[in-house]
């Protein structure tokens, strides 16, 4: 049976590989929290963290950081990298609209989104909308890598949409990642939503664009 909530909050916060939303000194500091100089990844609304500690333990020589707002979720993660010894993954809980209290201009390498609500009655909300691009602007450098894995047909094509009309370049556009053969390793790695999405016969998509160091602006069905 799954631990109760109150005792995974409680363990996340003293767990040595995670931070929490009163953690801002950390803006600046990734690197030396980490010890090295290796790209920094971030992977936003990470829920139990299975990419980001996916990803940490196909490349050793970068660093990740899953970020989520709900630390009961994310104990999942940091107790798996806690017993697989993987020192470059941490966990930080925040709203990601306050990314920017904990991370420096150009201090993020990389971002993956993975299976994010795709708001369809809020579309400012939705982490790949005009207004988190712009955020992520303030915090990444402009050939920073956006991927995104989704089972929504909305969050996919909106992403793309804004990347289109942002005139950014978009590295790959997979409608279907499992009709590809082979699947690259990177993309095997299944979250607990994705599983929970394929449980129930949906498609799984997958974009990169690079962010770029444009002012994005909402696509027309915006509000
Ligand atoms: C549908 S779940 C997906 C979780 C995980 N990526 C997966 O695929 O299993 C969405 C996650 O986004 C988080 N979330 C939604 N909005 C957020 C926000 N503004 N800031 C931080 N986390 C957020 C939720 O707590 C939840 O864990």
């Amino acid at each position: 049976m799954s631990k109760p909530k109150l005792i995974k909050f409680e363990e996340y916060k003293q767990f040595p590989n995670t931070f929490d939303v009163e953690d801002t000194a950390n803006k600046g500091q990734w690197r030396k929290i980490f010890g090295n100089d290796n790209p920094i990844v971030i992977e936003l609304a990470c829920g139990k963290g299975d990419y980001t500690v996916g990803l940490a333990r196909m490349n050793p020589e970068v660093n990740y950081i899953g970020i989520d707002i709900k630390s009961n979720r994310m104990w999942t993660g940091a107790k798996a990298a806690l017993d697989e010894k993987l020192t470059n993954v941490r966990f930080l809980r925040t709203h990601i609209d306050h990314i920017t209290e904990f991370f420096d201009t150009n201090e993020v390498d990389e971002i993956w989104i993975t299976f994010a609500d795709p708001q369809p009655h809020k579309p400012r909300k939705r982490l790949s909308s005009y207004k988190f691009l712009n955020l992520y602007r303030q915090i990444a450098g402009e050939r920073t890598l956006v991927n995104i894995k989704t089972d929504s047909d909305l969050f996919y094509e909106s992403s793309l949409e804004q990347a289109q009309q942002d005139q950014l370049t978009i590295l790959s556009k997979i409608d279907n990642v499992y009709l590809m053969n082979p699947v690259p390793e990177f993309l095997k790695i299944q979250t607990y939503y994705e599983k929970m999405w394929l449980g129930m016969g949906r498609t799984i998509k997958y974009c990169q664009f690079v962010l770029g160091n444009c002012e994005s602006q909402p696509i027309e069905e915006e509000d």
